[in-house]
């Protein structure tokens, strides 16, 4: 009888949860366009530094490329899960009114937060991101598919808070399926001609997706000549490697392929294609089997879902005070007093442009245009996770935070080239301390924290 009860017990239970209305899912139209909080420049002329981050935009406009089909249009990845949980400390307090914020997604493109803690209430004021269920009830769940071998595609990582939209990509629209068979091929030593490296061997999980070495050595044995850059919200950037000598993440990820890992495309893609889960993961995400074109798209489509963000700093611009330490905000403002959110601008903490800095003696950005201007000029640095990132610069020759941030504050290493914005400035090691404490809140919630199982 007992037992009889429970029964019914469950079977109540199971019946509540198929007619409860269901947490949204696949809304990308609120979800997609979770823009960052409406940001009030505030104080823009209070910094000494010189112009705002967003003043100094139009200085790189001349170095974008029209073949970038990815930057026309603010728009939102097209499915993904919501995720209401999946922020471990949940929804600051900004959100609690929230609104839809379609509307406002392109204004909100512009205003970027000035490291002015006064004000963080304002923005935090400000802030519409989207929590609630939908009004109407769901559609009952589909019956389960059975689908044995095929474990479902991880699903999309929402763009954690703090990072706009991510920007789409025509030519290879972003899908869970793609971006799981991307996770796992940036892990699969089978991508090299030799066995013997994967993406991963020089992008670390642990140190932010770099190497932790000066420079690295690639499949074959050359050395490379510059230090493995993070590979966190690389889905923002609109031209990779040092010097931005590429335009996409597809064409970056096949240079990887063959120059990192040595790889003869057409013939790895074949070897994959004998990987019978392989094959039915390509099938899946691209409707035939692996191609020397899909495996950059597949990678390129991971890159997109690795995002990092909702970091300390994020939290307390979205109007929690409490998630800097005293010493942090201290390093937040003199982060703007200095210049260096100029070009570490929020809240990609990078301007996406080219800078010579003195560091080294590579040409640089001049490889890419041969333009004697951008001679020594390197891609701005993201700073997000930075403190995971060492060693530091294009060549790895600092090892640790604190001297970057002495060397970026004491205004570079003179040199002909030296970019305009950056000034000699004394500073004491109180605010060096107070600069790191800030860098370090900039440690985010990265959406692919771990390797996967391989086929
Ligand atoms: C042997 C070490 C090594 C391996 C293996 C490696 N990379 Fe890298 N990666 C680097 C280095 C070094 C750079 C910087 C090169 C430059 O800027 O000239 C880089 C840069 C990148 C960038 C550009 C990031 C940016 O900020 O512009 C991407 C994307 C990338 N790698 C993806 C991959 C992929 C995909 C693979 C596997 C197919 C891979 N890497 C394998 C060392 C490596
Ligand atoms: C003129 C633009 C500009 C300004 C201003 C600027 N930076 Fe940078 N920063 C760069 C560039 C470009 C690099 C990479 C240079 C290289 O590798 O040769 C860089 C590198 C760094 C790095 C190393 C990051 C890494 O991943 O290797 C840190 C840390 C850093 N900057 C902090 C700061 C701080 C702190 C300030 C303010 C005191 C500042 N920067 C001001 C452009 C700038």
């Amino acid at each position: 009888m007992r037992r009889l009860l429970a029964l019914a017990a469950v079977v109540l239970t199971l019946h509540a949860c198929r007619t409860a209305p269901q947490p949204v899912s696949d809304d990308d139209a609120r979800l997609g366009t979770e823009a960052p909080a409406s940001l009030e420049v505030v104080d823009a002329g209070a910094s000494p530094a010189g112009p705002s981050p967003a003043a100094i935009q139009p200085r790189d406009a001349g170095f974008a490329t029209d073949d970038d089909e990815e930057e026309e249009r603010p728009a939102t990845l097209p499915s993904r899960a919501v995720d209401a949980g999946s922020t471990p400390s949940g929804p600051p307090p900004a959100d609690a009114g929230s609104t839809p914020i379609s509307k406002d997604a392109g204004t909100n493109a512009e205003a970027l937060p000035t490291p002015d803690a006064g004000s963080a209430g304002r923005m935090a004021a400000a802030a519409t991101v989207d929590a609630g269920p939908p009004p109407e009830a769901e559609p009952p769940p589909a019956p389960p598919k059975p689908k044995p071998e095929l474990a479902d595609a991880l699903p999309l990582p929402p763009v954690p808070k703090g990072l706009p939209p991510l920007p789409p990509s025509q030519a290879n629209p972003l899908t869970a399926e793609k971006a799981d068979l991307g996770h796992k091929l940036f892990f699969d030593k089978r991508l090299s001609k030799d066995g013997s490296q994967a993406c991963a061997t020089c992008h670390h999980t642990d140190k932010a997706y770099t190497s932790g070495r000066a420079v690295d050595p690639k499949v074959g044995g050359a050395q490379n000549k510059r230090n493995a850059p993070s590979m966190l919200n690389l889905g923002f950037h609109r031209e990779f490697y040092w010097d931005g000598r590429m335009p996409s993440l597809e064409a970056v990820s096949l240079a990887a392929w063959k120059g990192q890992l040595g790889a003869d495309p057409a013939a790895i893609a074949k070897m994959l294609g004998d990987v019978p889960l392989y094959r039915k993961l390509f099938q899946r995400a691209f409707g035939e089997g692996p191609t020397e074109q899909n495996v950059p798209k597949a990678l390129a489509s991971f890159f997109r879902a690795l995002t990092s963000g909702n970091s300390p700093w994020d939290k307390f611009i979205a109007g929690d005070a409490k998630a800097l330490s005293a010493q942090a905000q201290a390093g937040w403002r003199l982060f703007g007093k200095l210049g260096c959110a100029q070009c570490h601008t929020p809240p990609h903490f990078t301007d996406f442009g080219y800078h010579n800095v003195g560091v080294g003696d590579d040409p640089g950005r001049k490889d890419a245009t041969k333009d004697e201007l951008d001679t020594g000029k390197f891609k701005t640095p993201s700073l997000r996770n930075v403190a995971l990132t060492a060693p530091y610069f294009h060549d790895g020759s600092v090892t640790n935070l604190t001297e970057a941030i002495k060397l970026m504050a004491q205004g570079g290493v003179p040199n002909p080239h030296l970019d305009g914005l950056l000034k000699k400035q004394t500073v004491v090691s109180k605010d060096l301390s107070a600069l790191k404490a800030f860098l370090e809140a900039l440690n985010g919630d990265v959406s692919y924290p771990d390797a996967p199982e391989l086929p």
